[in-house]
């Protein structure tokens, strides 16, 4: 403890304070790219903190803003950095059997701390002076890629530990996870974007650690939960009071821990988590045993791969045999027909399934699955649940699914939702149904994708909503929904005026939405967001890329001969180009850049909230101004909210919030002089 601490100078304070403020300003504007301070203010502090430096130059810090630009990105890749202590892994072990064979190799009366076995990639955090300096994968356990940048959006990973009674260098590993929430959410947005899906938060934290724009790893929201700390003349002589000491330092660990002194305990533990593990916001796939004591630890060593001292032990796969009563089929938005278990509902992993995937005709066949069967459906990382096997038809439990050829399984040769013969890809496993423009499950998914927020981003008609339009007669296509009437929608039950004009005005907006995203809004079979992005920036009008060949196309990156041909069929289908007429004329953009650059820079960097009601023009057409000068129109005000364009009958709750905040307030009159030349 810092005996000085308490009678400090207050400049100190704001000193450390300031360093602390402006680094993570730094951060937040060459990282994410996304500016907490003005430059103005950013200089005024940077003054301040130099000015306060040279006042106690016993506090120089080589890692102060003062000291460095604030950044060195523009790299590509990550840096490669070897470990100081190879990053091994754990021996497994899944029986009470096999933890009482590893202990028994240890020494007699051990205590063995338990701890849950996170399911995501291991990291380790390199503290120097108390600042992050480093946050390396495992990589191949002797060096990994240095991803601190993404590691930064984490909140709970402390970038500086400020306190006096820290080694000046230290290490924390630990695991990165996507947590159970974030993971659904991310995989919900992925499918409307017709994205591949992560089968589990691992693989979805993995793929997120890799990113090299940490903005979009900050949306995913990562998490990390640490468990180790090593270094030299560490406090402590347990790994228990090494984590506890962590956690004081401000360290995320998980309060799940637990010392043990007998297999009995250890086993009660494993009891107890199993169960309660399904509460948890994040995955776990076991627990880990570690002995607590560091010399004992030190004694006991390493293997080439794994330490002694410690062993996983994993939890089993949540399995269940359960009645197969009737397979049934789905047909996705590409027509893509996959066949579905209609089980006898049982529990797994906390919750009640009776649906799972039996992924295609040939896994139903290897299996040799039908109707009466007892199957074994799992429930691992994956969200959706799947089949797995088959018990034997002799098995006393087996319900008596009969054996004669004539009950052999056999696909469906017609599409189970509108009747068109099933096509099947050569070299691929889906039967799909053809008819694209005729099947509702098809049609209903491509006005859903349409509208999705990466395409057209059309607040206001969600699924149920095409559901209901889509029954009534509304909506039959994606070029329907801008023939929508105002009395149409809101003479549906649940729709109201208000609704209705939401929905209109969301449709009109969507009229200014770039060439690109229209055309990923299209939904070509696998023209996914980044492929569009490509193909419009090489064609820059829709008349250009309707006349591009197979292998005209194949040249643009990205795209190969598979895509080049979907493409091609697109436009040669007289339907489609019909709908393509109507979207033309309804007004949406059909050729430009891949962005349209703004017209003037007169409002870059500033966000813009609009309130009220308006004389001159309408909001979509303010906003279209705003984003046309290079500015940002954001929904609420915050106190980085640059200014008001107030019209009549501003909010009374917002003014009071720009009042207090400080925030300017203009009239239309002032905003149109703003922009406009003279
Ligand atoms: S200790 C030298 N503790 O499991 C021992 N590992 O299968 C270092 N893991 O690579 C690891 N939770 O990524 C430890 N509480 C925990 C853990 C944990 C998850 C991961 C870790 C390790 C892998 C081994």
């Amino acid at each position: 403890m810092n005996l000085f601490s308490e009678i400090e100078e207050p400049e100190r304070e704001e000193l450390r304070n300031l360093r602390k403020e402006l680094e993570e300003a730094n951060y937040k504007y060459y990282v994410l790219n996304m500016p907490t301070l003005s430059d103005q203010e950013f200089d005024f502090k940077m003054h301040r903190l130099q000015a306060l430096e040279a006042q106690f130059p016993d506090m120089f810090d080589p890692k102060s803003p003062t000291q460095h630009v604030g950044s060195d990105l523009g790299k590509k890749g990550f840096e490669q950095v070897k470990h100081r202590y190879p990053m091994l892994s754990l021996a497994n072990s899944y029986s009470r059997e096999e933890i009482e064979e590893w202990v028994r190799k240890l020494p007699s009366g051990v205590e063995i701390v338990c701890e849950l076995k996170y399911d995501g990639l291991s990291i380790s955090l390199w503290y120097d002076h108390g600042v992050l300096v480093k946050a390396l994968t495992r990589g191949d356990g002797q060096q990994g890629d240095n991803v601190i940048d993404n590691i930064k959006t984490i909140p709970s990973v402390p970038w500086r530990i400020e306190r006096n009674d820290i080694p000046d260098f230290f290490e924390l590993r630990g695991e990165v996870l996507l947590p159970w929430e974030r993971f659904e959410a991310l995989n919900k947005e992925r499918e409307e974007q017709e994205e591949p899906l992560f089968a589990n938060p691992r693989n979805a934290a993995s793929g997120t650690l890799k990113l090299q724009d940490p903005r979009e790893v900050a949306r995913r929201g990562l998490d990390a939960y640490l468990y180790y700390m090593l270094g030299e003349n560490l406090p402590g002589k347990t790994h228990f009071e090494r984590l506890e000491t962590a956690k004081e330092w401000g360290f995320h660990i998980s309060d799940a821990i637990k010392v043990c002194h007998n297999v009995d305990e250890v086993m009660a533990y494993i009891a107890y988590w199993d169960t309660e593990r399904k509460n948890l916001p994040v995955a776990t796939d076991g627990i880990v045993l570690k002995v607590n004591n560091l010399a004992q630890q030190d004694e006991l060593g390493y293997t080439a791969k794994t330490p002694r001292w410690a062993i996983a032990y994993k939890f089993p796969a949540e399995k269940q045999l359960t009645l197969l009563k009737e397979i049934t089929y789905q047909v996705g938005r590409t027509g893509v027909v996959t066949p579905v278990a209609n089980l006898e509902p049982v529990q797994l992993s906390g919750t009640m399934v009776q649906r799972a995937t039996l992924h295609n005709e040939d896994f139903i066949k290897s299996l040799d699955i039908r109707p009466g069967d007892r199957v074994w459906v799992e429930k691992g990382g994956e969200i959706i649940p799947k089949i797995v096997g088959r018990a034997d038809r002799n098995d006393e439990m087996s319900a008596t699914a009969s054996l004669n050829d004539e009950m052999m399984y056999s696909f469906p040769d017609v599409c189970p939702e509108c009747g068109t013969p099933l096509i099947r890809v050569e070299g691929e496993a889906a039967w799909r149904c053809p008819n694209e423009s005729g099947c509702p499950p098809q049609i209903k998914g491509k006005i859903e994708h349409f509208v999705s927020r990466k395409a057209m981003n059309i607040d206001g008609l969600g699924e149920e909503t095409i559901d209901l339009f889509y029954q009534k007669g509304l909506l039959h296509n994606i070029a329907d929904i801008y023939d929508l009437k105002l009395e149409d929608i809101a003479a549906q039950e649940r729709l109201g005026e208000k609704s209705a004009q939401n929905m209109l005005a969301g449709i009109e907006a969507s009229k200014q939405v770039p060439w690109a995203r229209v055309l990923f809004a299209l939904g070509i079979h696998m023209v996914g967001e980044t492929t569009a992005k490509k193909i419009a920036k090489k064609y820059n009008t829709i008349d250009a890329l309707q006349w591009a060949t197979a292998e005209q196309l194949c040249a643009i990156e990205d795209v190969g001969p598979q895509i080049a041909e979907n493409i091609v069929r697109y436009f040669e289908d007289i339907r489609n180009l019909e709908i393509l007429d109507r979207l033309r004329k309804a007004g949406l953009q059909m050729e430009g850049e891949e962005e349209i650059a703004p017209a003037s820079d007169k409002l870059a960097g500033l966000s813009i909230v609009i309130s009220g009601t308006f004389a001159q023009h309408s909001r979509d057409e303010y906003k279209a101004m705003i984003e046309a000068n290079g500015g940002k129109n954001v929904g609420s005000v915050s106190k980085k909210t640059s200014f008001i364009l107030a019209g009549e009958n501003m909010g009374p709750e917002k003014r009071k919030k720009a009042e207090d905040l400080g925030i300017p307030i203009k009239t239309e009159e002032e905003f149109l002089e703003l922009i406009i030349d003279n």
